[in-house]
C-alpha cells in the first residue's frame, strides 16, 4: 500500500506534487481553518501530514490516528504542535529551520526601521492629506545607526538580525539568551552577552525572537516595560504570546514606550482593538519568511522532511529538520 499523506493548505503545488512519486496526496484546494475534529478526522485517515503553524496539533488531534507516522510542519517555530503528544505515539514531527533565516531577519529589520522611523505613520498622514501642515518637527523617529539594539532570543535569526545592526549600522548589538554563544560566535555576529534587565534597561531597539513556550510567556509584560527607556522600540517578529499585548498599549498610549513594531499577535488572526487604535505602532500579518524564494524554498524541505520520516526517498528515516528523532526512537524501543 503506498502511504496516504494530507496536505493542510494550498502551498505551492508543483512543489507538494513531487510527494505523488511515492504516496496518495489528499491535497486542500483553498485556505481553510479547521477546527480540532475537523483536524482529527483528516489525520485519522493518512500515514503523514503537511501542516502550517495555523494548525494545532497535541493528543486529541492524534488520538484515533493509528497510522500517522509524520507531520511536517511548513514553518520554524513548532508551539503549535505538542511535541510530547507527538513523540509518545511514534509521529516524527520536523520543521523549517535555516532556509528562512535571512528572509526573517531582514523582515525584522524592515519593521525595526518603520517603527524608529515612524515610516506607515508618514504614509498614513500623506495619503490623508496632511502635507500642507508640515512642520520641521513633523514626523520625527528615531536612528537606528549608532545606536544600541538589543536581541532577546539568539538563535539563527537573532544572529542575522545581529550582523545587519552591527555591520551595516554601525550599531552596539546586546543579546540575551538561555545559552550564551561562543567567544568566535559573538565576534562573529558582533554582539555582546548581558542579562535580561541590563538588555531591556539599555537597547534603544529591542528585537524578539525567541521562541515561544511557556517560560518565554509574557516575558515582556508590564514589568519588563517598566524597564525600558520610554524613548525605546519594540519589535516581535517571534511569537505573539511572548508579549503582554495589553500591558503593550497602555505603555505606547501613555508615553512609556516610543512606538512598536509587531509581525505576531497573540490572537492571531485577531488583533487587539487596543493595538489597532494606537498610531506608534508598525502591524504585518506574520510575513517574517514570506518572500517567494523562502516559502518555496520552505514547502520543498518540508517535503523532503515528510518524505524521509516516511522511510521513503534518498534520506529515508532520517528527515534533515527532525524536531523529535531521538524521543521517537526512545518510544519506539520501549
Ligand atoms: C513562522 O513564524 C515560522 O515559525 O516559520
Ligand atoms: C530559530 O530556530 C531561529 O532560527 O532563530
Amino acid at each position: 500500500r503506498r502511504p496516504r499523506v494530507w496536505v493542510s493548505q494550498p502551498l505551492f503545488d508543483d512543489v507538494v506534487e513531487q510527494l505523488g512519486q511515492h504516496v496518495d496526496l489528499d491535497m486542500t484546494g483553498e485556505v481553510t481553518r479547521y477546527t480540532p475534529q475537523q483536524l482529527a478526522e483528516r489525520l485519522a485517515e493518512v500515514d503523514g501530514a503537511l501542516i502550517t503553524l495555523n494548525e494545532r496539533i497535541g493528543a486529541a488531534e492524534i488520538a484515533n490516528a493509528p497510522q500517522l507516522r509524520a507531520i511536517a510542519n511548513v514553518g520554524v517555530g513548532y508551539n503549535n504542535l505538542d511535541v510530547e503528544a507527538l513523540s509518545a505515539a511514534g509521529i516524527l514531527a520536523s520543521n523549517t529551520p535555516d532556509v528562512l533565516t535571512e528572509t526573517t531577519a531582514d523582515l525584522g529589520f524592515a519593521l525595526l526601521m518603520a517603527t524608529a522611523r515612524r515610516i506607515t505613520e508618514a504614509e498614513r498622514w500623506l495619503r490623508d492629506g496632511q502635507w500642507g501642515q508640515w512642520s520641521f518637527q513633523t514626523l520625527l523617529g528615531a536612528d537606528i545607526h549608532g545606536s544600541t539594539l538589543g536581541i532577546l532570543g539568539m538563535g539563527r535569526i537573532g544572529q542575522g538580525i545581529a550582523r545587519r545592526g552591527a555591520l551595516g549600522f554601525g550599531m552596539r548589538v546586546l543579546y540575551h539568551n538561555r545559552s550564551r554563544l561562543p567567544d568566535a560566535t559573538e565576534a562573529e555576529v558582533g554582539a555582546q552577552y548581558v542579562d535580561l534587565d541590563t538588555l531591556l534597561a539599555q537597547a534603544d531597539h529591542l528585537v524578539l525572537v525567541l521562541p515561544y513556550s511557556a517560560s518565554s510567556h509574557h516575558i515582556i509584560d508590564a514589568g519588563a516595560l517598566a524597564k525600558m527607556k520610554p524613548t525605546a522600540t519594540l519589535v516581535n517578529i517571534a511569537r505573539g504570546g511572548i508579549v503582554d499585548e495589553v500591558a503593550l498599549a497602555d505603555a505606547l498610549a501613555n508615553g512609556r514606550l516610543a512606538a512598536a513594531g509587531l509581525d505576531v499577535f497573540e490572537g492571531e488572526p485577531t488583533v487587539r482593538p487596543e493595538l489597532l487604535a494606537l498610531n506608534n505602532i508598525v502591524l504585518t500579518p506574520h510575513i517574517g519568511s514570506a518572500s517567494q524564494a523562502t516559502r518555496r524554498a520552505m514547502v520543498q524541505l518540508a517535503v523532503d522532511n515528510l518524505t524521509a520520516a516516511l522511510g521513503l526517498g534518498p534520506n529515508a528515516g532520517h528527515p534533515p529538520s527532525a524536531i523529535n528523532a531521538d524521543a521517537v526512537a526512545a518510544a519506539k524501543a520501549s
